[in-house]
């Protein structure tokens, strides 16, 4: 690539098709997607119901800006809040966590925000200050002060929130982290910290929303109360859209000319989500925990006692697989693009699986087959 900024250390694949679960590149190769795009494309890559609305959508109006009233976005915010919610669309995941950390100031006047080591909230200034990797703000002070760190799971956290926190920010599962699951009675304490010290519990649920883990948002699964919840990635299917959420009580902090983007609530994004959510019913989210069970059942007794691997993390269709340090997980990525197997990375040699949630049962399994049979050779070479 040589008219673009080397920001990604790209592979030599240009995707040029897609169907269901499945891809394929300029040369014609096809392969199995374990990657929605990372984590975007939940509904696969021809949704007939997501299509049809981009498409009509298309016929119609794209884009209107926000100083007009839109029945579209009304529906949509509606369909994805849960009730006593309210919606700010934006772009992306990092957008979301910008608004986030604004209304948290704004709303409750204090400065101070707690993050956790290992999290991942995102690039521009407030949402990389956000985040818990030092390798990702190097170059870049100053960053955006009063953002405090402690380390994720970790009882001694709880401690660091006290009158002077706006907010506690966090993942319930740290994707780019590694695929680190939260501890329930954590999440549950910290919570509960917040609350006593009247600070807002933000959820980043980017990665792990839109059913990735069998669940509308996976704190659902942790049965947690969150002020603020952001989402991104699969709200749109591959359309740009992101979305802060908050509670009814908090938009008097965000009133007219307080925040605002362009193009966020752009109708053709919107068409997309409608369609995304029309489909995330409660029979759609028991189908993805149905399928997960076989997954599970094989990582545990076919991946898990591998040599190659060190442990097995997530939850639902969101999964790590991190390995020994004697494998390097950038070698079984290349290995398996070669037996026609799309798969991520995450921090600390993480095989990271994000399979689109209408992936057949088969090719889920047939997948992890592939997995197998990489994992074993790499790790006897
Ligand atoms: C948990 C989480 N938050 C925020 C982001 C940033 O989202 P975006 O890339 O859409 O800005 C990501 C992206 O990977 C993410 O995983």
């Amino acid at each position: 690539m040589q008219n673009i900024f080397p920001t990604y250390q790209q592979y030599p694949i240009d995707i040029v098709a897609g169907h269901d679960w499945h891809l394929t590149d300029r040369q014609g190769h096809t392969y199995l997607d374990f990657t929605s795009g990372i984590g975007v494309c939940n509904f696969g890559y021809s949704n007939e119901t997501i299509v049809q609305n981009v498409t009509e959508q298309l016929g119609q109006i794209w884009h209107t800006s926000n100083l007009y009233e839109s029945a579209l976005v009304d529906e949509v915010a509606g369909a994805l809040c849960e009730p006593g919610m309210l919606a700010f669309f934006c772009n992306s995941g990092t957008e979301a966590n910008e608004a986030a950390l604004k209304l948290a100031r704004k709303a409750t006047g204090k400065p101070t925000v707690l993050s956790f080591n290992n999290s991942f909230h995102g690039r521009t200034y407030g949402a990389m200050s956000l985040t818990g990797n030092p390798d990702i703000q190097a170059g870049f002070a100053p960053l955006v002060p009063a953002i405090k760190f402690a380390d994720y799971n970790d009882p001694a956290a709880i401690t660091a929130i006290d009158q002077q926190t706006a907010a506690v920010i966090l993942e319930v599962i740290q994707g780019e982290g590694g695929v680190v699951n939260g501890e329930p009675q954590w999440l549950h304490d910290v919570q509960t910290a917040c609350h006593a010290a009247g600070a807002l519990l933000i959820i980043d649920e980017v990665q792990t929303g839109m059913g990735r883990t069998g669940q509308k948002f996976a704190y659902q699964n942790f049965d947690l109360d969150p002020d603020i919840v952001t989402v991104a990635k699969g709200i749109g299917n591959g359309l740009p859209l992101g979305a802060m959420i908050g509670k009814q009580a908090l938009a008097p902090a965000f009133g007219p000319g307080t925040h605002g983007t362009t193009f966020g609530g752009n109708k053709l994004a919107l068409a997309s989500a409608k369609g995304v959510l029309a489909q995330l019913t409660p029979t759609f989210l028991h189908e993805v925990q149905a399928k997960s069970v076989p997954v599970w059942q094989a990582l545990q007794t076919e991946i898990a006692p591998l040599a190659a691997v060190a442990g097995i993390s997530g939850k639902g269709l969101m999964i790590g697989i991190q390995l020994e340090t004697t494998v390097d997980v950038n070698q079984v990525i290349d290995q398996l693009q070669q037996a026609g197997i799309l798969t991520l990375s995450a921090k600390h040699n993480t095989l990271r699986l994000l399979p689109p949630l209408v992936m057949s049962s088969a090719d889920l399994l047939a997948g992890l087959a592939q997995i197998k049979t990489v994992l074993t050779t790499i790790g006897e070479e």
